[in-house]
């Protein structure tokens, strides 16, 4: 399942975060394992830059605010944000997949269930740079507007094509998601969503909705792992 939510950052926070990684500094070739190092060519901010705590701490308060955000990703852990930038030199991601267990700051791992871009540049800044990725779902190009973000299974394969004019910059993270699978994830996401419209048309309090509040719920005792 692949899902956009649309301005993540309000103009305020992305015109502050534009500001700040422009005028931070950028290194090349960091954080892929060996296989998606052939094939990545981008810049990126390197993790001792003094920028990157604030950055992160922006953009985990974003995605803690979308109730849209967390009824459809369910995370259990994230890893802190990174920040890449494609310009016409260190245009491309070729095709790879995402590695599945990823380090955390506290020596613990990750199993990568959903990955997510959030998108700083709009479209009409840069050429090319567009994200494919392809799983059972066919092909998908995304290009968003800056402020907004896709998230995607982690198992499918993806790319960033060449940037051929202007440049892209953008924000990646993984996820753990409470829910491993994404098909039931997908299926408590389209409930929740039912769900939340139901509750706003007929309140809270509702008698039926109560209840199929709690069996969503216990679908999610059910099916977590934490
Ligand atoms: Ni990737």
């Amino acid at each position: 399942m692949i899902v956009s939510f649309e301005n993540i950052l309000t103009p305020d926070e992305l015109a502050a975060m534009r500001r700040q990684l422009l005028a931070a500094e950028w290194a090349r070739g960091i954080s892929a394992g060996p296989q998606a190092r052939q094939v990545k060519k981008n810049l990126q901010i390197p993790e001792q830059s003094a920028v990157l705590r604030e950055l992160r701490t922006l953009v985990m308060r974003a995605l803690n605010r979308s109730p849209d955000v967390m009824s459809a990703l369910l995370p259990f852990k994230i890893i802190p944000p990174n920040f890449n930038r494609y310009t016409v030199e260190d245009s491309h991601y070729g095709k790879h997949i995402d590695s599945t267990l990823r380090p955390l700051p506290d020596g613990s791992y990750l199993r990568t269930d959903v990955s997510a871009t959030l998108f700083l540049s709009d479209p009409e800044e840069y050429d090319g740079g567009e994200l494919k990725i392809i799983d059972t779902f066919g092909e998908q190009t995304v290009k968003l507007a800056a402020g907004s973000l896709v998230t995607y299974p982690s198992g499918s394969l993806h790319e960033v094509t060449p940037v051929t004019r202007g440049e892209r910059l953008g924000c990646y993270m993984f996820m753990q998601s409470l829910i491993r699978d994404t098909e039931k994830r997908r299926l408590l996401y389209e409930m929740d969503n039912s769900l939340r419209r139901l509750r706003a048309e007929q309140g809270e309090a509702q008698a039926d909705l109560v209840a199929l509040t709690g069996t969503y719920n216990n679908l999610v005792r059910m099916w977590s792992e934490c």
